[in-house]
């Protein structure tokens, strides 16, 4: 190798030494010119030696045709070559006319990634895969703990064009098209369902990287949860401040228990029919603390008049999933116990649909078919205090084997307290467990002595 300042001196020398080289600027214009062209005068034992060498050798300097693209000057120094894009497209396709142009091939410095003479890379690149690309852009997105399948193998171009796209971001196709190259199978699974996630009808990358992440699937926060809650905070805030709290959130699974993240046939994302969805985990009784949950799939199966909305397989009517500050998750107030002195707003749940002066009025004939002649029964149970009879001590919210959700049964501390309902054509009997038989009738009141 040559110091800097002896080839200085050399090329000084070689100048002077070589007449020929003086009026070279002639002779390299006749390109592919006879024996004493520039083919022996650049790449000689001592000068430019190396060149063509590497495994890959540019097609131009393999047949030294130095002076197709350089320019010597008279003091055998080079002008330097100001934008190799125009250079370059002397022989090869220009590559700046699609819409988004790589800025280094958009600013003709093609020299930044190809070596113009030779490499040990294919197509003379500077290097090879994607170390090419963290040659000028920072190698933390591949950082993360988990790395997508194409990137983590360094094929960067399977999804970016390397110099120019039709598409932002330099990608061989839209965001979600390229994702479905690959993954056929989801493309597949995606199509023609009914509901498909807002952010998933955007693109893909609104959850997933395409590069790495901190979180399996290349997320940057937990995909069960966590990721959710970044975009839908207000639930965030409802599900950390309820009072009641849902422990149908806090299995394994989390919001995907119930929700599918990309699209689905039933109403908000959900992965099955809403009511049989809570049939997956409520089709057995719970015991914890705070008492024991019912069975619901098989109380629903073995009762068979089931309340309006449970027909409507609408568990939401009522309750609130995401927990609530209501009893039972319940949407609105609903008392617990058996008494409750009287106030319209413990019934809220059940006003919500029914009307509301249900037990308001003493005298009726329209509010409710509860009553013997025009005295409404609703008001007689319901409406005192301390010790009015809450909706609970006669009606089952969800089903029963009576007509009107009235209860074969209602628990009374300890005790299955019987109701004794039976329904006639205008009024009905009753034998609880509080009281001797009474009956009412609606037409002409009946006399309960
Ligand atoms: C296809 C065009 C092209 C051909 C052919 C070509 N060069 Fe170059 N050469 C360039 C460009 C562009 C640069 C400056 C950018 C760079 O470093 O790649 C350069 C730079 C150089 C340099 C200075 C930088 C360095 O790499 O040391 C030398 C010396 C050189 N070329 C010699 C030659 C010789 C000798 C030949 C013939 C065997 C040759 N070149 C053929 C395009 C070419
Ligand atoms: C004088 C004409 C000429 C110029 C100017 C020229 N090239 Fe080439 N280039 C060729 C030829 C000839 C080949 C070999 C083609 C082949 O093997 O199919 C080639 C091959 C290549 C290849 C490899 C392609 C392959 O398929 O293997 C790359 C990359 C390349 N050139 C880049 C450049 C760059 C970058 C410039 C500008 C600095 C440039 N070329 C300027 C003639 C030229
Ligand atoms: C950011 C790096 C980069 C820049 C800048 C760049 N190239 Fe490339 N080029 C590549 C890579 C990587 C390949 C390998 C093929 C591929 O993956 O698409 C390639 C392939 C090529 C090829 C051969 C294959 C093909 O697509 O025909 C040619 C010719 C070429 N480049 C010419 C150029 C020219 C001319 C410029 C400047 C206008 C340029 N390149 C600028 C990275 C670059
Ligand atoms: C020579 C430096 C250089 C190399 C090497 C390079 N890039 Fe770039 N790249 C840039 C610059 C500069 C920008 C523009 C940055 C900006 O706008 O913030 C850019 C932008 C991008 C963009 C964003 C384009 C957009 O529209 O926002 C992508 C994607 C990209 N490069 C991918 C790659 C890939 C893949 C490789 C490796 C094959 C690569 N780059 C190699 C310099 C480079
Ligand atoms: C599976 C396809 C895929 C692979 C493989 C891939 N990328 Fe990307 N890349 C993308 C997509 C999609 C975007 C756009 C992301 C967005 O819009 O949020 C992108 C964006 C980028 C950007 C621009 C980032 C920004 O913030 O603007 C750079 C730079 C980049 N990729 C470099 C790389 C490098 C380097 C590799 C190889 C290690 C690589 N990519 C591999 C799909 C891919
Ligand atoms: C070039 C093919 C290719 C493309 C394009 C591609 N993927 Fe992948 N993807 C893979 C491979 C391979 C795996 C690993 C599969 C395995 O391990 O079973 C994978 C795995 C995944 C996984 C599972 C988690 C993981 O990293 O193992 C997710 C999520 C994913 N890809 C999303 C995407 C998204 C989003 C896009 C669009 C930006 C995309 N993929 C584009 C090939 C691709
Ligand atoms: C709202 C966020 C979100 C969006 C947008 C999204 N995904 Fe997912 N993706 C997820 C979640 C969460 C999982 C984990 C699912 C699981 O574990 O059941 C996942 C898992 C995956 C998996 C790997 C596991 C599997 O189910 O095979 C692939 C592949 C995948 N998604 C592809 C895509 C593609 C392709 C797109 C764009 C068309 C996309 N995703 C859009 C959230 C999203
Ligand atoms: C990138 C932001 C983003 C992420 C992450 C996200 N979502 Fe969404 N989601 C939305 C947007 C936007 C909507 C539509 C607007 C709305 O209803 O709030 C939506 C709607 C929904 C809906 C209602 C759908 C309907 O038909 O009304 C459900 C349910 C949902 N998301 C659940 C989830 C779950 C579960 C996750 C985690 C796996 C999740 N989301 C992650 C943005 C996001
Ligand atoms: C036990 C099942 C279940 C789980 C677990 C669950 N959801 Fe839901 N989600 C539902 C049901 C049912 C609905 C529709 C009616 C409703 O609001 O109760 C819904 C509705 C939604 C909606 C639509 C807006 C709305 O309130 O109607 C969003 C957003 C949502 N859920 C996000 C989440 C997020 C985020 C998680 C995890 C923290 C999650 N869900 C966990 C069952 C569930
Ligand atoms: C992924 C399993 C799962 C799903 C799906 C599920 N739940 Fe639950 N649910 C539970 C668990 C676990 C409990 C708590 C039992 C305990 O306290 O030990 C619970 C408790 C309840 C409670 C009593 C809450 C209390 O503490 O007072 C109600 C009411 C309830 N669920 C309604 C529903 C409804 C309505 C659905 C359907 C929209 C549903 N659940 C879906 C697992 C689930
Ligand atoms: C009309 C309102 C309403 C509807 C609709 C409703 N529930 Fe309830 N649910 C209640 C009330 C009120 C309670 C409290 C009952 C009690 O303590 O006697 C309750 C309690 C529960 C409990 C706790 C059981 C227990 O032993 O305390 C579960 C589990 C439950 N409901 C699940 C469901 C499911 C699943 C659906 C849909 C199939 C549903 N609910 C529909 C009002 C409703
Ligand atoms: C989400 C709305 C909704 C809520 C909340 C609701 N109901 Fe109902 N209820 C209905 C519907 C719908 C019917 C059926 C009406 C019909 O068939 O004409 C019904 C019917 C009834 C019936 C029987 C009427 C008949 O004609 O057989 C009784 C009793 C009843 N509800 C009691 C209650 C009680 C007690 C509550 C509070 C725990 C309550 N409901 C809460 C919607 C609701
Ligand atoms: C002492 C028992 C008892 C109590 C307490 C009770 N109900 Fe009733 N309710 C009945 C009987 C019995 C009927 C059936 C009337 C008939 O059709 O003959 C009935 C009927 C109904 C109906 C059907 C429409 C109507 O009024 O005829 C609704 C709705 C209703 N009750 C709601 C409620 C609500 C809400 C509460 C609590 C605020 C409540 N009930 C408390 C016994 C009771």
């Amino acid at each position: 190798m040559l110091s800097k300042r002896f080839r200085f001196i050399f090329l000084v020398v070689a100048v002077t030494a070589f007449p020929l080289f003086l009026g070279l600027s002639q002779s390299f214009s006749a390109v592919g010119g006879k024996a004493a062209g520039p083919k022996e005068t650049c790449k000689t034992s001592d000068c430019h030696d190396r060149m063509g060498t590497d495994k890959y050798v540019h097609g131009p300097v393999a047949t030294s045709d130095c002076v197709f693209c350089h320019k010597p000057t008279r003091k055998h120094s080079f002008a330097k070559i100001e934008n190799t894009g125009k250079l370059c497209a002397e022989c090869h396709e220009r590559l700046d006319t699609q819409k988004y142009v790589h800025l280094p091939v958009k600013e003709g410095k093609c020299y930044t990634c190809h070596d113009s003479h030779q490499a040990p890379n294919k197509f003379m690149l500077r290097a090879a895969g994607a170390e090419l690309c963290f040659k000028c852009h920072s190698r933390s997105i591949m950082k993360g703990k988990f790395a997508h399948g194409p990137a983590a193998v360094g094929s960067c171009t399977t999804c970016h064009a390397v110099h120019q796209a039709e598409f932002p971001k330099l990608l061989r196709n839209t965001a979600s098209a390229i994702c479905y190259d690959c993954h056929a199978d989801k493309a597949e699974a995606f199509k023609n369902k009914k509901f498909s996630h807002a952010p998933l009808q955007k693109s893909c990358m609104e959850c997933h990287d395409p590069h790495s992440g901190d979180f399996k699937n290349n997320f940057k926060a937990d995909g069960a949860q966590d990721l959710c809650l970044t975009c839908h905070k207000d639930k965030q805030k409802d599900i950390s401040t309820a009072m009641v709290k849902h422990k149908g959130l806090d299995t394994e699974k989390k919001c995907l228990a119930c929700h599918d993240p990309h699209v689905s046939n039933y109403i908000k994302q959900l992965t099955m029919q809403p009511a049989e969805l809570c049939m997956t985990c409520h089709d057995k009784e719970y015991v914890s603390s705070k008492g024991r949950i019912a069975d619901m799939k098989s109380l629903l199966e073995k009762n068979t008049v089931a309340h309006g909305p449970i027909k409507q397989k609408d568990c939401s009517g009522c309750h609130n999933t995401h927990g609530s500050n209501n009893f039972r998750m319940l949407r609105e107030n609903f008392p617990a116990k058996f008494y409750a002195g009287y106030d319209p707003e413990n019934y809220k749940l059940c006003y919500m649909c029914h009307e509301k002066t249900l037990a308001s009025d003493e005298k009726t004939t329209k509010l409710t078919a509860f009553r013997n002649g025009d005295q409404n029964l609703h008001f007689v149970h319901v409406n005192k205090t301390p010790k009015g009879r809450t909706c609970r001590a006669c009606h089952d919210a969800h089903a029963t084997n009576n007509p009107r959700h009235i209860r074969d049964a209602v628990p009374f501390n300890a005790w299955q307290l019987p109701v004794g309902f039976e329904k006639t054509a205008d009024g009905g009997t009753c034998l609880p467990g509080c009281h001797k038989l009474y009956t009412y009738n609606r037409k002409s009141a009946a006399k309960n002595l």
